[in-house]
């Protein structure tokens, strides 16, 4: 083989071009990001319903299973939800790893860089890195659980997940997880988008205001599963769904 085919094989013969790919990658990351984040707050309120009841939990379960549309519960509808959702965050995930550091040495420039300037910013960048490589993990099994067996979703399904499965543990990192990489993401994208004038003191209040908020909400949620959970264990046991008397007395009157 000649040395001008190796060259031409291997890709060096191109010179470099411009190319707007990399900017619109970019946009793309930030755009299905905000989606996910988006998403996150509504998700954290829909799943929070419990701490205002089981009723509440049902029927916002139940809204999304097509319920109150249809007359009968479709968990399937759910099914699609989730594949959306799991559609993007793959996407967001491959879109990030274009960032990573690929090797020891790149991870070690990039920590002495971020020592040595002891920008704020710089060191959350990496603080994303970290909790998105987690996430992938944690994220991706839940979303495969809510994929899979959305059926299971409801008051007793969900304590029981939390305390009889032991899934709490899981529950608690992953809420960790979500809630400092979101809030971390967030602001990173005023700063690149939307404000990047604005005073980043503000900025960074802001976040932590959003991120402690969902948190305490989180925790009280995850404590509401777990009580719900050690409360009905046998029901979960049993396979019991939960149903809420209004909804029985309909059900039986109309028989
Ligand atoms: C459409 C997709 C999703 C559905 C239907 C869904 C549904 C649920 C449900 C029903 C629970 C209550 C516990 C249970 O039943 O197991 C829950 C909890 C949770 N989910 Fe999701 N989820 C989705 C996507 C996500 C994603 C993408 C994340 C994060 C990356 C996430 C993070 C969490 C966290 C942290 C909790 C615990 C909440 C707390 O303890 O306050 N979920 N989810």
């Amino acid at each position: 083989m000649s040395n001008e085919t190796l060259i031409i094989q291997a890709g060096l013969s191109e010179r470099p071009r411009k190319s707007r790919l990399p900017a619109r990658l970019d946009l793309l990351q930030s755009m299905t990001g905000l989606f996910l984040a988006l998403f996150m707050w509504g998700h954290m309120f829909f799943v929070a319903s419990i701490l205002l009841g089981k009723d509440a939990m049902w029927t916002i379960t139940k809204f999304f299973e097509g319920y109150f549309f249809f007359g009968k519960a479709y968990p399937g509808l759910v099914s699609i939800v989730v594949a959306v959702v799991a559609v993007v965050f793959v996407l967001h995930a491959m879109l990030a790893v274009r960032k990573f550091p690929i090797n020891y040495r790149q991870f070690s420039v990039y920590r002495a860089h971020a020592k040595s300037m002891r920008h704020g910013d710089t060191t959350m960048w990496m603080w994303q890195v970290y909790t998105g490589f987690l996430m992938f993990f944690l994220a991706s099994a839940h979303l495969y659980q809510m994929m899979v067996w959305p059926q299971a979703i409801g008051p007793y399904g969900s304590g029981g997940r939390m305390w009889v499965d032991g899934l709490w543990p899981f529950y608690l990192t992953l809420l960790l997880l979500v809630e400092f990489h979101g809030g971390i993401g967030l602001y990173r994208l005023a700063v690149k988008w939307c404000w990047p004038n604005a005073g980043r003191e503000f900025l960074k209040k802001l976040k932590w205001g959003i991120t402690a908020f969902f948190l305490i909400l989180g925790l009280a949620t995850l404590g509401a599963y777990i009580k719900i959970g050690i409360e009905n264990q046998d029901k979960y046991l049993n396979g019991e769904h939960y149903t809420p008397a209004w909804v029985q007395q309909a059900e039986e009157s109309a028989r």
